[in-house]
């Protein structure tokens, strides 16, 4: 078998979105699928936490919300995926993670400009009991931003990132009381969202309950399927 590589600059890439509740693994395939498609991965949570770490405007404005496991305003995320997008490392198109995460943002994301690489969106679908698990053991390099599980991926040294060696720590929404609040708010704003992109994009379902390579083997075949 002919493992897969990663595309070269002259290759078609896509613009990708993820959906997901909290815990699906957007962040982890996003990462992957990113690296593959040889394009930036847009993680709108990853910006906010970097915001809040640098105490910019945003940082602070986001900081009580993102602790009580509530949705930052949308003409806050419009505003800085649109400028984020604007950069010429994009033109080739992006994976983008985390949002849009509401109808507003998604209409927000259309009038960002319709040129580029095709729209794809996968839905990624995992039991609650199952993200219960995964956000309980997920840590975070405040550094690098990389995502260890203690025991489905975890790093060389406990509790030490292997990129940057820096202390790794839970993120402050992944307390229980808070993830119950984020998956009902994406159980939420989910329905519309996908019913906007069923209508609109190129939609796939992703059972994501299953080994990393195995969800990404699905998403690397059906982004070449349309090619
Ligand atoms: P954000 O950072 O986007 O968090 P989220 O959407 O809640 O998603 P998570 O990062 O929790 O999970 P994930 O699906 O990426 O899973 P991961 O790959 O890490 O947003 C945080 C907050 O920011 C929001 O609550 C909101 O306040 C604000 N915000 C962000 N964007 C916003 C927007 N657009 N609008 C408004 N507010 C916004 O995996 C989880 C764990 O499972 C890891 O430990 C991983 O190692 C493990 N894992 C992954 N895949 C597998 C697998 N296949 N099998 C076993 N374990 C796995």
């Amino acid at each position: 078998m002919v493992a897969a590589s990663p595309r070269t600059a002259a290759a078609p890439a896509a613009r990708v979105i993820f959906l997901g509740p909290p815990g699906a693994g957007k962040g982890t395939q996003a990462a992957k699928l990113a690296a593959h498609l040889g394009v930036p991965r847009i993680s709108t949570g990853d910006m906010l936490r970097e915001a809040i770490a640098r105490g910019t405007e945003l940082g602070r404005k986001a900081a009580p919300i993102m602790e009580q496991g509530l949705l930052v305003p949308d003409d806050l995320l419009i505003a800085l995926v649109r400028e984020r997008i604007a950069q010429p490392d994009c033109r080739r198109g992006f994976v983008l993670d985390g949002f849009p995460r509401t109808l507003r943002q998604a209409q927000g994301l259309a009038m960002m400009g319709s040129e580029g690489p095709e729209l794809v969106v996968f839905e990624v679908a995992v039991p609650k009991d199952e993200l219960l698990r995964r956000l309980s053991g997920r840590r975070w390099c405040p550094t690098c931003q990389a995502t260890y599980h203690v025991t489905n991926d975890p790093p060389g040294r406990p509790g030490v990132c292997d990129r940057e060696g820096t202390a790794l720590v839970q993120r402050e929404d992944d307390r229980e009381a808070v993830v119950s609040h984020r998956l009902r708010q994406y159980e939420e704003q989910m329905a519309p969202l996908i019913a906007h992109y069923r209508e609109r994009a190129r939609l796939h379902h992703v059972e994501g309950h299953r080994p990393v390579e195995a969800v990404f083997e699905d998403l690397r075949c059906l982004l070449e399927a349309r090619e």
